[in-house]
């Protein structure tokens, strides 16, 4: 089954065309990097013959409110209109959890335009909406940055690997469309400024995390449970702590905390 992966270069793009590829599925990734671009519809019709799915995980180059918008909404009309001419089966695309609840910001304006757009095409789709990436929390940290702080609010959030979001969309995309919507989330709550405030301090990062419960999160006012998913979400595995200390282990030892190096020196 040829699976045409719109984003195969990017974070979970790459690791999706891996383990689809993996599981023996001709998966082939597509985006400008590989002379496929939806926002002008360059290489589209090429990379789509003989297709059955098209999963999108594109994402904007530019995320002031224009350029955003018409990133989703361009790229997905071309997109879905040379599914219909190439007569793909099945569209599956990565949305945000809670994006009808932060339309304050224009990008998930653009994700809400992207997600009513394959919901009216003619096309069977998926869309799977996830919670924000482990490897995301430090962009987090660094939108919320002024000087040596970082004000947070303390609400709920339930992050993942982007590796378990690859997992979930892998598992979509070989099966039947949905004609509808799910969510993933990861294993665990946190409150969103414990959570910036662990991902610092492994790295040793200097900056200090001042709860704030009038803090914007990515310019947005949030209550609560704004970020959670549903409660019929489908969990992962991966825990936030398991992951960061992996991760902060593959860091280049020049950048690594000096007590890393000394236990990874020592075999630990
Ligand atoms: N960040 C989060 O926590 C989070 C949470 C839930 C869902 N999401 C969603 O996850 C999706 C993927 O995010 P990501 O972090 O994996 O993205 P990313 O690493 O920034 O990768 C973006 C990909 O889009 C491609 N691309 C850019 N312009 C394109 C164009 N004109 N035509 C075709 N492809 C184009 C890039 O190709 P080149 O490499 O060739 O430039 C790259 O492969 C996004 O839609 C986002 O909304 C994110």
């Amino acid at each position: 089954m040829k699976i045409v992966v719109i984003g195969g270069t990017g974070l979970i793009g790459s690791r999706l065309v891996t383990r689809l590829r993996a599981h023996d599925q001709q998966a082939v990734a597509a985006s400008p990097s590989s002379g496929v671009d939806t926002l002008t519809g360059e290489g589209l019709a090429e990379v789509l013959a003989g297709a059955s799915v098209v999963v999108d995980v594109s994402n904007a180059p530019a995320w002031d409110d224009a350029a955003v918008l018409e990133f989703f909404v361009t790229s997905t009309r071309n997109l879905l209109a040379g599914e219909a001419a190439a007569g793909v089966g099945h569209h599956v695309a990565l949305s945000v959890v809670g994006s009808e609840r932060l339309t304050e910001s224009g990008y998930f304006r653009a994700k809400i335009a992207q997600e009513e757009l394959i919901k009216s095409s003619s096309i069977p789709y998926s869309i799977v909406r996830a919670t924000q990436f482990f490897e995301f929390v430090n962009a987090i940290a660094d939108l919320s940055t002024d000087g040596n702080t970082v004000h947070l609010p303390p609400v709920l959030i339930q992050p993942m690997a982007a590796d378990d979001v690859a997992s979930a969309l892998g598992r979509v995309a070989i099966g039947s469309p949905l004609n509808g919507t799910i969510e993933v989330g990861g294993p665990e709550q946190f409150r969103l400024d414990e959570l910036v405030r662990r991902a610092l301090a492994a790295r040793h990062d200097p900056r200090e995390v001042v709860t704030d419960a009038g803090a914007r999160y990515y310019g947005i006012s949030v209550s609560e449970r704004t970020l959670l998913p549903r409660d019929d979400a489908r969990l992962a595995e991966t825990r936030f702590d398991d992951w960061l200390s992996q991760s902060v282990q593959q860091m280049p030892a020049t950048s690594q905390p000096a007590a890393v190096v000394a236990a990874n020196a020592e075999g630990r």
